[in-house]
């Protein structure tokens, strides 16, 4: 295998340099971290279960017109994206109340709230991502008001199309993450949606049972996470047939 560059490591992810200029291959691992990597762990499987649902969820996203920097999957692990200069905030859209919601405002899990909420949270481990305002972002120079405009409208029709999705599979979108990137082209710049959707970014509740299939299993221990995670693929229609095991040697696949 050649050796390529690798030009940023995260805490699921490994991004190398691409086959060609302006272009980055997302490695996704199956590690997993919570509450700011105070809970470390694997999730067999993981990996490969993102890298596709991500790279469904992305295509079917830039079929409704959301620019995306996906650009094809390569591998069991690996997608090709375009590179981007990753904007440093965190869009999270809320439908129902859950995680860090419920706790700041005593408001029990699973109340549908009155209407989608949008919070914005620095992308910073050392302070533990703080959320901020439209103020912050703005006077802090982390996006300039046009772009935070292009993020809260992209955000928000990506959760109105992913909740409707979801909704067909039998999946309650309960909330979400977002990142955004800006893409240059010759001289114009563009704001589009980057880094990956997944269980992992996302809350998913099935439907009828109110059973997670997202990361909040292994956030709160509740065991089965794989199985939760698959369980979204299946649902999807896109469960590797060989099942989320990698242990052929990867092919490309178009
Ligand atoms: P929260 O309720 O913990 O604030 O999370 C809101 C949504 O954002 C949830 O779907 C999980 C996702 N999320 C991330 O993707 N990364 C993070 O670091 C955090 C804190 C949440």
């Amino acid at each position: 295998m050649t050796r390529r560059r690798r030009i940023y490591e995260g805490k699921a992810k490994i991004l190398y340099e691409g086959p060609e200029p302006g272009t980055l291959v997302q490695y996704f691992k199956d590690d997993a971290t919570a509450f700011n990597a105070q809970k470390k762990g694997t999730i067999t499987g993981k990996g490969v279960l993102n890298n596709r649902i991500s790279e469904y969820l992305m295509q079917k996203l830039g079929e409704i017109g959301i620019p995306t920097h996906f650009v094809r999957r390569l591998n069991m692990r690996e997608q090709l994206v375009r590179e981007v200069e990753i904007i440093p905030i965190e869009v999270v859209v809320r439908n129902v109340a859950a995680g860090s919601l419920t706790k700041r405002f005593g408001i029990p899990e699973g109340t549908p709230l009155p209407r989608s909420i949008v919070e914005y949270y620095y992308k910073n481990d050392e302070l533990g991502d703080p959320m901020v305002s439209e103020e912050h972002i703005t006077a802090f120079g982390w996006a300039a008001p046009q772009d935070l405009d292009d993020m809260l409208s992209l955000a928000l029709r990506i959760n109105d199309y992913l909740s409707g999705l979801f909704l067909g599979i039998g999946l309650k979108l309960v909330d979400f993450k977002v990142e955004f990137g800006r893409l240059w082209e010759n001289e114009e710049m563009r704001i589009v949606l980057a880094d990956e959707i997944s269980p992992d970014n996302c809350r998913l509740w099935d439907s009828k049972t109110n059973e997670k299939l997202d990361k909040d299993r292994f956030r709160q221990d509740l065991g089965n996470v794989a199985e939760a995670y698959q369980e979204v693929a299946r649902r999807l229609g896109i469960l590797p047939e060989a099942g989320p095991g990698d242990h052929t040697p990867p092919k490309l696949v178009q």
